[in-house]
């Protein structure tokens, strides 16, 4: 049974006092997880040894760093290498967030790269894919995520592909309060899921969760992830209140 998944993506926000609080407030809550069910703080690389030293041995909490290199190791000033979050212990990595392919011009081979990297370090990759709001308005979408899956993940043996979480999130949900649709994200989750079925068969495509990001709230997640092709979300805005995250985590399928 693949995973239901509350990822927080943090993003550049906060100091290390006001992590370690949110931090504190979330996990005081003791929302105990099912075995299905897993939340992951993804937060700003100085924090990630304090995150990992909080979460502990928390059934079903983890951490994920937010970017990686493309490269193993180097001269890359300034630059985080998958072998270093793999030394503290790191188990998640987001790779290709929206942010990254624009402000950072992160192609799709680049984060082909990444995720090889991450896979041969055993970290999971979080794939972001999503399309910008001129691809949807001139409805394309299908076409451009699908291209974004072949380019990053179809070189993937069946087994590799499976140990990805993919997020889809729509460029112009991300930040702006306008959700998509419950029936939006269906669709495309549904896309998605038959996109990998047809490379790598539907048994494998069903074992892949795929969250839904784009201005997830506490007021929406329940009627997001209830659709049958959304396992979760990757949440960035209200990922940053300790009562809406908790919120969001509680409204797991
Ligand atoms: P948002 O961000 O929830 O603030 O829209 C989501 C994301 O970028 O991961």
């Amino acid at each position: 049974m693949r995973k239901q998944i509350a990822a927080a993506n943090w993003k550049m926000n906060g100091n290390y006092q006001q992590a370690e609080k949110l931090l504190n407030d979330i996990l005081s809550a003791n929302v105990i997880l099912q075995d299905h069910q897993q939340a992951i703080f993804s937060v700003p690389s100085p924090f990630l040894i304090m995150a990992k030293t909080e979460v502990g041995e928390e059934g079903g909490y983890d951490v994920a760093a937010q970017n990686c290199f493309n490269k193993a190791s180097g001269a890359f000033t300034g630059e985080v290498s998958v072998e270093m979050l793999h030394s503290i212990g790191i188990n998640y990595c987001i790779v290709g967030h929206s942010e990254r392919r624009e402000y950072f011009a992160e192609s799709n081979a680049m984060l082909a790269e990444k995720v090889n990297l991450c896979l041969q370090s055993s970290i999971t990759p979080i794939f972001c894919c999503g399309e910008p709001l001129n691809i949807r308005e001139a409805n394309t979408q299908n076409d451009y995520v699908a291209k974004q899956l072949a380019e990053s993940l179809f070189h993937l043996s069946d087994r590799d592909v499976q140990r990805i979480i993919i997020a889809y999130e729509p460029i112009w949900a991300i930040g702006t309060g306008k959700t998509a649709t419950s029936l939006q994200a269906q669709e495309m989750h549904a896309h998605l899921r038959s996109v990998l079925a047809g490379k790598f068969g539907a048994e494998v495509a069903n074992n892949i969760s795929i969250l839904y990001g784009g201005s997830v709230k506490a007021n929406n997640a329940v009627e997001i992830f209830s659709q049958p092709d959304v396992d979760g979300g990757l949440v960035g805005g209200a990922s940053l209140n300790a009562e809406e995250f908790l919120t969001i985590i509680r409204s797991l399928k």
